[in-house]
Parts: structure tokens; sequence; C-alpha cells
């Protein structure tokens, strides 16, 4: 689509600035950061956390952060650092310099979050020569789309921004991926294709609600990490949505503020009309069929 178009602008008060190869970005994804992460330099120790937005980022950057100070790879101080370098992608307006050029400059290993596409990050993520483990973060689309509506009016509200559009409005654009960060299905669709790849992680929100010890062993054995079983339990423990709803209420990150909303699965129920559902579903089912990619509604 071409930048600036009217469909954009009829979605909300986003600048055309914002668009940057036919995908609407937030205020605080700048072109020229997303131009410049062509340069940037991957280490082979890097993490790399990827998720649609609402898809349990800010979940499973706790669960490797944990993971690496029980483990002596970091130190406890460096990880509220890790937490606080944020998005790859991102700089705000109260920022000097974007994140990509401050990440630069943290120790290794470093843990580095992003909601782009596969063909947006930079070349040392998606080349499959690369060494760097890569988990990619995904959660059903109903949850999802109900996660992010939820949390652009908070956003928006805190920002003193126009509001999102009415559910019906925003439900319609999200199906035609003119949200931001463009379409949830060609967002986990790209990554999918490096699911035989040994350097990648998928895990989804889904399973990780149902037996988190089993998911902080599996990053853990990703990450070649050894834990004991105490340790596992303990880690899980800590980031359970009970747990860590007290430490995102209270973080000092902006875009952690308003990230512990329910931490549900199936609170699409709250918000989707029958229509809805069975739009939906006829959109999941052209979208993923064949691919492989399942996701529990329930
Ligand atoms: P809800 O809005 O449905 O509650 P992200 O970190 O990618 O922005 O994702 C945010 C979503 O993950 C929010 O979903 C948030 O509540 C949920 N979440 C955060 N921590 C969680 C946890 N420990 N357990 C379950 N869900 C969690």
């Amino acid at each position: 689509m071409a930048e600036g178009s009217a469909d954009f602008k009829n979605t909300d008060d986003y600048t055309t600035t914002n668009v940057i190869n036919g995908i609407k970005y937030p205020p605080h994804v700048k072109r020229e950061n997303l131009e410049a992460l062509a340069k940037f330099d991957l280490r082979d120790d890097d993490i790399v956390i990827v998720a649609f937005p609402k898809s349990g980022t800010n979940w499973v950057l706790e669960i490797v952060t944990k993971t690496l100070v029980t483990s002596g790879k970091i130190g406890a101080s460096s990880s509220d650092d890790i937490l606080d370098k944020g998005k790859l992608e991102f700089q705000y307006s109260h920022e000097l310099r974007p994140r990509h050029v401050i990440l630069q400059e943290c120790a290794s290993p470093r843990v580095i979050s992003t909601h782009l596409n596969l063909d947006s990050v930079p070349p040392g993520i998606s080349n499959p020569q690369n060494k760097v483990k890569i988990i990619v973060v995904m959660r059903n689309p109903k949850d999802t789309v109900v996660s992010y509506y939820h949390f652009g009016q908070k956003c928006r509200s805190l920002d003193g921004r126009k509001p999102l559009p009415p559910w019906d409005e925003y439900f319609r654009i999200f199906l035609e991926g003119k949200n931001t960060y463009g379409c949830y299905f060609d967002h986990v669709l790209g990554w999918w294709q490096r699911r035989d790849d040994p350097h990648f992680l998928f895990l989804k929100y889904e399973d990780m609600k149902k037996d988190l010890p089993n998911a902080v062993r599996t990053v853990a054995a990703f990450l070649q990490v050894n834990l004991d079983d105490a340790s596992i339990e303990t880690i899980a423990h800590a980031c359970t949505f009970a747990n860590m709803k007290g430490i995102l209420d209270n973080s000092r990150i902006y875009d952690r503020t308003v990230n512990a909303r329910k931490g549900l699965v199936g609170d699409w129920k709250t918000m989707f009309t029958d229509e809805q559902k069975k739009l939906f579903d006829q959109k999941c089912k052209t979208k993923l069929e064949g691919s492989g990619l399942h996701f529990d509604f329930e």
C-alpha cells in the first residue's frame, strides 16, 4: 500500500511518516531508526525475543532474564537494565538516542526484543547463517486483538492522543491487517518459515499458560543453561501472572506499565460478537490453512 494512503489516514491520527513500507507503526517507531537497523550488528551470544504486540513479549523477556540471572550468566543488577532497553525499534520522545544505538553499548549477553516482521529486522537476525538465538512467541490472534485494543486505548489516553476507533471498527482494521505493526498473520507466518532452524525456539502463549515450568525448562534448554528443578519452579512461580502483574504495574518503564491486564486465554469472548467470531475464524482458515500453525482459542 502506498505511503500516506487515505486508508491509513482514515483509521487513526498517525502521521504518514509512521507508515513505512506499507506497514503502520506507532509514533515511537521512527523511519530513520527502522532504516538504520540494516546496519545493526548482532553478536553470536545475543538472544532475540520476537513477538507480535500483545503476544506475551514481556512474559518471555522476564523468563529469559530470570533464567540468565539464576544461572549466573548475568548479574541481578543487569536484569533491570535489560528490561529497560525495550524493543529494538523503539524511541520515545523523551529519549535522546534510539534503542538500537543504546543496545550497541550493552554488555553481552544482550537480550533484544522486537515486534518487527522477519523482513524488517537486522540481517543478522533474518540471515539463516546466524548464530543468534531467537525465541518467537505467538498468541492466538483473537486474544491478541482484544489485548491490543485495550492496550492501545490505555496508551492513547496516557499520551493525550485521540482514542482508537470503537471496537467494531478496530476489529475490522485488525482483520484487514491495517493496525500498527501490520497484519498479524503475515507476521507469524513470516517467522514460522524458520521453524526448522535450530537457532529458533517457538513458544505459544497458550502452552505457557498450561504449563509454565515446562516453558521455563524449554527456554533454559534452548539457552543451554543448566537449572535444577527447584530453580525452574522458582522462576515459573515468579513469572505467574499474579506475580508479574506487580512487577509490570510498578515498572518505571513506559511500555511495561500498561502491560499486565488480565493474562487470560479466551478473553476474546468478552468482546467478539457471533458475527465477528465467524469472520475471524474464516480469516484464520484462509491465512493459516496448510501452514501447520494452529492456535488454542479456549
Ligand atoms: P492481556 O491484555 O490479555 O492481559 P506483551 O508483553 O507482548 O505486550 O503482551 C501483553 C499481554 O501478555 C497482556 O495480555 C498481559 O496481561 C499478558 N501477560 C503479561 N505477563 C503475563 C504472565 N505472567 N502470564 C500471563 N499473561 C501475561
